[in-house]
């Protein structure tokens, strides 16, 4: 028997630990296959690709910072991957096309979006930090929702009005003014790296909030972020992003094996174990 061969490819990737997780589920699957960490340049795209349509890899997951520089080398695009632009997962399909699609919607849906049942949802103000890769995955799981008054601040203004290019209805705050901005937020959406275990953190203390606010942060490496600390102190709800992560993973490891993996408590566990 052949084993199949797997990976994500990004740069840099040595925190990633979605070796662990498909992994995990090959195993409790039996399914022969292993995925591994493919770090690489730009140039390199092409490469990995032709190994796809040659079937000596099964499928790949994209990452920063390659989700949108892709594209190009792929025949075709496909559901929510058209819609943001934004590829995470790549296979070959019956016809030997090399296809991308994009799993991180299903990640924040069913990680974050699908869990929330405040009143009034598609009512809610949500303000987004970050304008990079995850953004328009954000954006269009949002939009899928209902949920229209979007709100972007990111460091590099530009980035956000490229995005309102592609998304009109947005509204741009500027970066000095998102904690101003935030005071009168339903949902604030942490998309940036920052908070991330050894990077940055946030120089704004988003201190004056509603007191029913939800945040959510993309970052779970740490668990728990100075911010989800901070607002978790004054008994606001929080959510980190280990559900998304495990999500989207469920999703990309159904549509390369045709079956769907579970998600449970030994799961996160092992996911867990490996952050310490
Ligand atoms: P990319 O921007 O290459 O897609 P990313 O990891 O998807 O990379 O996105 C990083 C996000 O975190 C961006 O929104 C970035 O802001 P810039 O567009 O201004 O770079 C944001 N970010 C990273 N470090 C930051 C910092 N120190 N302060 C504010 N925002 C930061």
């Amino acid at each position: 028997m052949i084993e199949k061969k797997f990976g994500i490819i990004g740069k840099p990737l040595s925190h990633s630990l979605s070796p662990t997780l498909h992994n995990f589920w090959f195993k409790k699957k039996k399914i022969f296959a292993n995925y591994s960490l493919l770090e690489i340049e730009l140039n390199d795209i092409e490469k990995i690709i032709t190994k796809i349509k040659n079937k000596e890899l099964q499928g790949i997951n994209v990452t920063v910072p390659y989700k949108q520089a892709v594209i190009p080398f792929l025949d075709l695009i496909i559901n929510d991957a058209k819609e943001t632009l934004s590829v995470n997962t790549v296979s070959l399909n019956e016809e030997g096309k090399v296809v991308g699609n994009n799993t991180d919607v299903y990640g924040l849906e069913h990680g974050f979006i699908n869990k929330l049942n405040n009143q009034n949802l598609k009512q809610n103000k949500v303000l987004i930090l970050g304008a990079g890769g995850v953004t328009p995955s954000v954006i269009y799981a949002l939009i899928k929702k209902g949920i229209k008054k979007i709100f972007i601040g990111n460091r590099t203004l530009k980035k956000t009005e490229d995005l309102k290019k592609r998304f009109p209805f947005i509204e741009i705050v500027e970066w000095d003014s998102v904690e101003v901005e935030a005071e009168n937020m339903d949902i604030i959406i942490n998309a940036t790296s920052l908070g991330l275990k050894g990077g940055n953190d946030f120089k704004q203390e988003f201190r004056i909030t509603k007191p029913n606010l939800i945040y959510y942060d993309i970052v779970y490496n740490p668990e728990e972020t100075m911010m989800i600390k901070r607002f978790k102190k004054r008994n606001i709800q929080t959510f980190n992003g280990l559900e998304m992560f495990v999500y989207q993973g469920q999703k990309s490891f159904s549509l390369w094996n045709n079956v769907n993996p579970k998600v449970d408590e030994e799961l996160r566990r092992a996911i867990i174990s490996k952050l310490k």
